[in-house]
């Protein structure tokens, strides 16, 4: 399984909805406009936090499928996809990419997907979709940027080592992490397409506390696998984070990139 619990998807969801450039669903909106049969395939789909957020700004005739290899995450995205028409949902693992059902899919899209994968799998998905004559929609890649507004002398040393586990194997060989949009865009432009990127950081203030601890509560591992702080170092900057949460000036910025590449 992948690791991602309905809970941290339903607590993200919302700072995600607010974070997503919205210009760039616009372009996605008035791309599909231009197709004669919209069709989407959404890549590690969640519970379908892609779909509820893109589908009330695309044409109502939007054909989507959604893609896990989670059944557990399959089985909520179906039923809270239900009251929308022209929606299937396939249990499916990327690292099967050559069989990726692409046949008349006009835009394949992805959020928070790019980071946990590698290069090899970006090159193999672009080749696919370029083969296919299809558009990319790849929202909410973490960047590598997290800043705090009251400062913690830590802070670098706790980002940079977070960042050198995001480069670890998460499951679709070594990931990206924060080099994940620049990678794509690399590969999209030398296949032609025409690619638009914009920042979508997530912006957490006190009235997000649940997601804030969550988030925080998830450096613990990584900093005790890939940093050189001791753990009492390590515990001494969590809690003064996780401490810090309630303040009302209190104010937590998390870099995130979405790109849209069209065919030219
Ligand atoms: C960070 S979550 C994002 C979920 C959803 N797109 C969203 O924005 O809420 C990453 C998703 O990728 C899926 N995933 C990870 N590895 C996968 C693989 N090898 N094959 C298919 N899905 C995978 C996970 O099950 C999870 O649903």
């Amino acid at each position: 399984m992948s690791g991602f619990d309905m809970d941290w998807l339903g607590l993200r969801e919302p700072v995600d909805v607010a974070a997503r450039d919205q210009g760039l669903i616009a372009a996605l909106a008035g791309y599909l406009e231009s197709q004669p049969a919209p069709y989407l395939v959404d890549l590690g789909c969640g519970t379908g936090s892609t779909l509820r957020s893109l589908q009330p700004a695309l044409p109502a005739d939007t054909k989507w499928l959604l893609l896990d290899h989670d059944p557990i995450l399959l089985e909520e995205a179906m039923k809270r996809s239900a009251a929308v028409m022209h929606v299937n949902v396939g249990e499916y693992d990327l690292n099967d990419i050559a069989t990726l059902p692409l046949d008349d899919v006009s835009v394949v899209t992805a959020s928070a997907l790019f980071d946990l994968c590698s290069e090899a799998f970006c090159a193999a998905l672009v080749a696919r979709i370029a083969d296919a004559g299809c558009g990319l929609y790849a929202a909410l890649n973490y960047d590598g940027a997290i800043e705090w507004s009251q400062a913690h002398l830590l802070d670098v040393d706790v980002v940079s080592a977070f960042n050198r586990h995001q480069r670890t194997d998460k499951g679709l060989g070594m990931a990206l992490g924060p080099d994940a949009t620049a990678c794509l865009e690399r590969l999209l432009r030398a296949r032609g397409y025409r690619v638009d990127i914009r920042p979508s950081p997530w912006r957490m203030d006190s009235s997000m506390a649940a997601l804030q601890t969550a988030f925080l509560n998830g450096f613990r591992q990584p900093l005790l696998d890939a940093s050189k702080l001791e753990p009492e170092e390590i515990q001494g900057w969590l809690s003064y984070r996780l401490e810090a949460i309630p303040a009302p000036e209190s104010l937590c910025k998390v870099g995130h990139l979405d790109l849209l590449a069209l065919p030219a």
